[in-house]
């Protein structure tokens, strides 16, 4: 009897050894499919939805960065910066980033993109689509790099509909991770770096997302097309020529004489920052350590035996067992607080520079009126640019007070002593005007500084509600009737802006 039972629970035990065993070769058997990678066609590589079939897991997740959707209007938080933009389209709409999946709609909506009526209208250039879409590489490749930045921004609002997703990343014939755009590797030759292809995997792993969290400019470029026709293009540049430094982009830019605006208030040619997030990355402590973007904001994640990446990309803090503890002996709470001190401290120093420079640019504007030459605000002027430069460089990305604090802080102290060089000369240029214990005008909230910015703010919302009733519908109507896109993918994408809430 005992006998008996030995070998029941022997045989059962055997059976479930095999039946787990089974399931591990199942599971293994999935784990090398989906590790080796299916073509995805190439007239369907724009379109995340068609990956989706080889990828469930990296696809789902790539969908839930739909959950970081709410609005921040950053104009209304800190109205110094209308004023610190004048005269440019941030001074108009700007918030803070959202998940991928928002990108072609926060573009569309926002005011910065303005409101044309047909393709060849409205403020900005073909450029503007850049790091929105899968759908840019496919405008390059098929009409070629110099025709795709050639162009106002209204041109591709037809084709470019798919948001940030597979085709960014990856090759669609290899499913390795892949730079698809020609303007990183140009960049990593000009400072001397290997290029995308040369790097290791774990550079890698940060170099696709330094395709579009980076410095850059539009490189004005004449060009023939095939027909003979003289075009100019405006080509996506990073200022990386001398080093991915502040000082070193400062440096590229006045030696080529860029400008991005003049600044309304105080007639000063001013340099806008765009997110140098891989670059202050660079110069942290994870950075030099080696560990890349997609360590923490794209952790490993077990399903049964099978190990993803989260493609949910959002804000570590929300994945902290996955993206900080594999490396970390703190508690979770511990560091959260870590990164909330560093948080205060850069805020404290950037509050301080944005009224600095709103008041800078306001006192210039009052030495003007009061009567003062350009010759004799050239210095201030110099002194402004430059304060402005290294402000916007620290704060731009967002994430660099964490990923690089003492650079950030450093920049924001820079910035502090250049605008607080001009306002003491400004009191000298002022007096010599007899103009005495002068005070800028309030600018405590976004309505008043965009009035002293010369917009009018419901016309031009009153222009951009047109433009969605009609050239947007259109362009949607089009890519789907196409089959470029399928527009059920983005139906939770159009609820909010800053200037209309569903
Ligand atoms: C912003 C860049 C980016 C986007 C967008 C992106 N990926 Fe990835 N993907 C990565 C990175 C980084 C890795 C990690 C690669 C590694 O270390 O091998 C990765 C890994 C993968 C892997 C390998 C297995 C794994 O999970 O590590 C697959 C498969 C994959 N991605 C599919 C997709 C699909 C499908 C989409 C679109 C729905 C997508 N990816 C969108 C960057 C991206
Ligand atoms: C094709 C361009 C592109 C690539 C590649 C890209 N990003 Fe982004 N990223 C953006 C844009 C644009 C936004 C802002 C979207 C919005 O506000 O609608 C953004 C937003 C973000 C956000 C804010 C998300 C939130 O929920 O607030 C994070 C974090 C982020 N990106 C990290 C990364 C990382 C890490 C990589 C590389 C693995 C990467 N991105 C690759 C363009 C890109
Ligand atoms: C791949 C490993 C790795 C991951 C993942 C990682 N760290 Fe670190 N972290 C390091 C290393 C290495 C250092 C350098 C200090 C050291 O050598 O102990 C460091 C330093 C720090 C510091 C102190 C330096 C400073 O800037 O003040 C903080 C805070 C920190 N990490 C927070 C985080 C948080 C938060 C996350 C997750 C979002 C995270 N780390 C993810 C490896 C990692
Ligand atoms: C050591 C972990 C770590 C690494 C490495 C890292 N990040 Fe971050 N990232 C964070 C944390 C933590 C935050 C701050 C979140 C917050 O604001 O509370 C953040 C914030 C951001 C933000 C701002 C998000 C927002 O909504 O304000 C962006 C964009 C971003 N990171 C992109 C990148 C890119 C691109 C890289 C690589 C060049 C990178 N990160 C490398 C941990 C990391």
């Amino acid at each position: 009897m005992k006998f008996k039972l030995l070998l029941v629970s022997s045989l059962i035990a055997i059976a479930a050894m095999a039946l787990l065993a089974s399931s591990v070769n199942e599971r293994e058997a999935e784990r090398i499919a989906l590790n080796k990678a299916p073509v995805v066609a190439k007239a369907d590589r724009a379109k995340n939805e068609a990956w989706k079939k080889y990828y469930p897991r990296q696809y789902s997740s790539w969908l839930k960065t739909k959950e970081s959707g709410d609005i921040l209007d950053l104009l209304k938080e800190y109205p110094q910066l209308p004023i610190i933009w004048a005269g440019y389209g941030f001074a108009k709409d700007y918030n803070a980033p959202r998940g991928h999946y928002y990108a072609v709609q926060s573009n569309t909506n926002t005011l910065r993109t303005g409101a044309p009526v047909d393709a060849k209208t409205g403020p900005m250039p073909t450029a503007c689509w850049t790091c929105k879409s899968p759908d840019v590489p496919r405008m390059m490749e098929e009409d070629g790099e110099l025709e795709y930045f050639t162009g106002k921004w209204a041109k591709y609002g037809t084709e470019i509909k798919n948001s940030i997703g597979c085709y960014n990343c990856h090759s669609n014939e290899t499913g390795e991770l892949a730079s698809n755009v020609k303007y990183l590797d140009r960049a990593l030759a000009a400072a001397g770096m290997k290029t995308f292809s040369e790097s290791t995997h774990q550079e890698k792993r940060s170099l696709v997302c330094a395709q579009c969290h980076s410095e850059y400019y539009f490189k004005k470029t004449k060009w023939t097309d095939k027909d003979g026709k003289e075009k100019v293009a405006k080509v996506v540049t990073f200022p990386w020529h001398n080093g991915l430094t502040a000082e070193g982009g400062e440096k590229y830019y006045n030696d080529v004489g860029h400008t991005d605006f003049k600044n309304k208030i105080s007639k000063t040619p001013i340099l806008k920052t765009q997110h140098p997030g891989y670059e202050l990355y660079l110069t942290g402590i994870h950075g030099k350590k080696g560990v890349s973007c997609a360590d923490c904001h794209m952790p490993y994640t077990q399903e049964g035996s099978v190990k993803y990446s989260d493609h949910q990309l959002q804000n570590p803090l929300n994945t902290m067992d996955r993206s900080c503890m594999p490396c970390h002996r703190e508690s979770e709470t511990k560091l959260k607080n870590i990164v909330h001190e560093k948080y205060v401290r850069k805020t404290t120093l950037h509050v301080i520079t944005m009224d600095n420079l709103a008041k800078a640019h306001l006192e210039t504007a009052k030495a003007m009126e009061a009567g003062a030459t350009d010759a004799e605000l050239k210095t201030v002027r110099d002194l402004i640019r430059s304060g402005q430069w290294s402000w916007d460089y620290a704060v731009a990305s967002h994430g660099a007070f964490f990923h690089a604090p003492e650079e950030v802080l450093r920049l924001l102290a820079v910035a502090n002593e250049k605008t607080m060089q001009a306002r003491i000369l400004l009191v000298g240029v002022l007096a010599s005007k007899g103009v005495f214990n002068y005070t800028a005008p309030d600018f405590d909230d976004k309505a008043k500084s965009q009035k002293l910015a010369g917009l009018n703010f419901e016309k031009m919302v009153a222009a951009k509600m047109n433009f969605k009733k009609t050239l947007e519908a259109e362009w949607k109507k089009y890519a789907n009737d196409k089959g470029t896109y399928q527009s059920e993918v983005y139906k939770d994408a159009d609820n909010q802006s800053a200037y209309f809430k569903k």
